[in-house]
């Protein structure tokens, strides 16, 4: 008898502790990649029964570490999101030389840093900016097995696809098809095992001090309960002005002064204040468009970040109770094949109701109809602020940014609504997709990152 997308029932019994003393959470459509990663536990302990594994487990003679690292999905890549990279560079990295001088010595932790490539990002990054000396970059992972990885600092093409192509040469050799990371790099980031959820003391040397810390794309394999206990003790964690990212596609933690959520183009960022509050809303048990701040100065991407900064999502007078009826205008318009009108519309309702996601996505759509690239990915954008999980937003976002060149943002756009997509049932119909399933939105984003990986210098 199978037990949701367990095989055997006690495969169940098992994610239920995981979910208890790691934190980890198996929705239907990672159960089989979980049962393959317990195999691969029970095999690596020399037991074939499901049933005698979970009574090591239970009485802590097989450890919970070694399970929670073979069931853990460790895709990474070097500089992946590149547009919280940039923010780093523009924003974040300028505002800690202003307070603290040219050689501010940041303190950096890649928490959850699989084989290594988000710390080694960051070190290359310090060096390009020539904010590397006296800097600390501490990796750590539940995964004795990526940590080595992580250690010997070899990879492959497919961890070098993200935005790397022209300063990869000076920083990796070429052996065959592998690039190897310069030793000096390599010597600049710690590593160390750290399970996140079951409570291991971080550090005491980071208490309190750290000036950035990247969480990315572990905390969405969390139970909500774990999301939230993990995140609070990594904020409390921060040095004063400190930041916390998480991945775009990650839950939102819930946020208490003095720290705050900040929107950034690359998705909220969480920051320790230092000034007395100014806003009351800063929890998150408010509805989200509420309490989204905009950072200064980027809300349009990193290449517009002098300009000055406009008036705050959440800082617009807002319209809710007819967007409903907008939306039917807008879509009855454009059925009626009155592309030109139905943007106007378009453009005057997403401005009378800017709290209204599906507005701005058929503005965006009805601007690319019309060829308005930019115009397009910036209506896509404020879709995206609204609700970072709509895949078919997401995906839109990728097309409009292939067609303006911008492969590498793209690429990111194309990852982002896969990986929200593949998260589903595969069956679930997705927001704003006119009734497409998950599953072809995974194929979608699968095959436009195929496409653009052929073209790169990096690709195999
Ligand atoms: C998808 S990778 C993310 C890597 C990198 N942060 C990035 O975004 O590219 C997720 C990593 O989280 C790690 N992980 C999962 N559960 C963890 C836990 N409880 N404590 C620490 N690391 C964990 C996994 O071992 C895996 O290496």
């Amino acid at each position: 008898m199978s037990v949701g997308g367990w095989s055997v029932p006690v495969f169940a019994t098992i994610a239920a502790v995981l979910r208890e003393r790691a934190g980890l959470e198996f929705p239907l459509n990672r159960q089989s990649f979980a049962e393959a990663g317990i195999r691969r536990a029970m095999a690596k302990f020399m037991i074939d029964s499901p049933a005698a594994y979970l009574a090591h487990l239970q009485s802590g003679s097989a450890s919970i570490e070694d399970l929670a690292e073979e069931v853990g999905v460790g895709e990474t890549y070097f500089f992946r999101d590149p547009v919280q990279f940039a923010t780093i560079r523009t924003r974040l990295l300028p505002d800690l030389v202003a307070r603290r001088g040219p050689m501010p010595a940041p303190r950096i932790w890649s928490a959850g840093c699989a084989t290594g490539e988000e710390a080694y990002s960051l070190a290359i990054l310090l060096e390009e900016e020539r904010l590397a000396v006296g800097a600390r970059i501490y990796g750590t992972d539940v995964s004795e097995a990526a940590l080595s990885a992580a250690r010997r600092g070899v990879f492959s093409s497919w961890s070098l696809r993200g935005d790397l192509a022209l300063i990869a040469p000076r920083y990796f050799r070429r052996r065959g098809d592998r690039f190897v990371l310069n030793e000096d790099l390599r010597g600049r980031v710690a590593f160390s095992r750290l399970n996140l959820a079951t409570g291991d003391p971080f550090p005491e040397v980071w208490s309190g001090g750290l000036d950035i810390i990247l969480c990315r794309n572990v905390l969405i394999y969390f139970s909500s309960d774990a999301v939230q206990r993990v995140g609070h003790r990594l904020l409390q964690s921060l040095a004063p002005e400190g930041w916390l990212i998480t991945g775009p596609s990650d839950p939102l933690l819930q946020v208490a002064h003095p720290f705050e959520a900040v929107l950034t183009p690359g998705g909220i960022f969480y920051r320790r204040t230092t000034a007395a509050r100014t806003v009351t809303r800063a929890s998150t048990s408010l509805p989200r468009s509420r309490w989204k701040k905009p950072m200064p100065g980027v809300e349009d991407g990193p290449q517009h970040t002098h300009r000055a900064a406009k008036p705050a999502i959440a800082e617009v007078p807002v319209s809710i109770g007819d967007s409903a009826a907008a939306v039917t205008r807008v879509r009855q318009l454009g059925d009626t094949g009155a592309i030109k009108e139905a943007a106007g519309v378009a453009a005057e309702e997403s401005a009378t109701h800017p709290l209204c996601a599906e507005l701005h996505f058929l503005h965006g759509m009805l601007l690319m109809e019309q060829g308005s690239h930019r115009a397009a990915a910036d209506a896509m954008r404020r879709v995206l602020y609204l609700d970072p999980g709509l895949a078919v937003a997401q995906l839109s976002l990728g097309s409009i940014l292939q067609r303006l060149g911008s492969k590498v943002e793209a690429w990111s756009a194309y990852q982002r609504g896969h990986d929200i997509a593949a998260l589903q049932p595969p069956d679930r119909v997705m927001p704003l997709s006119d009734g497409a399933p998950a599953e072809h939105l995974v194929r979608a984003a699968k095959s436009r990152m195929a496409a653009l990986a052929a073209d790169w210098a990096y690709s195999s």
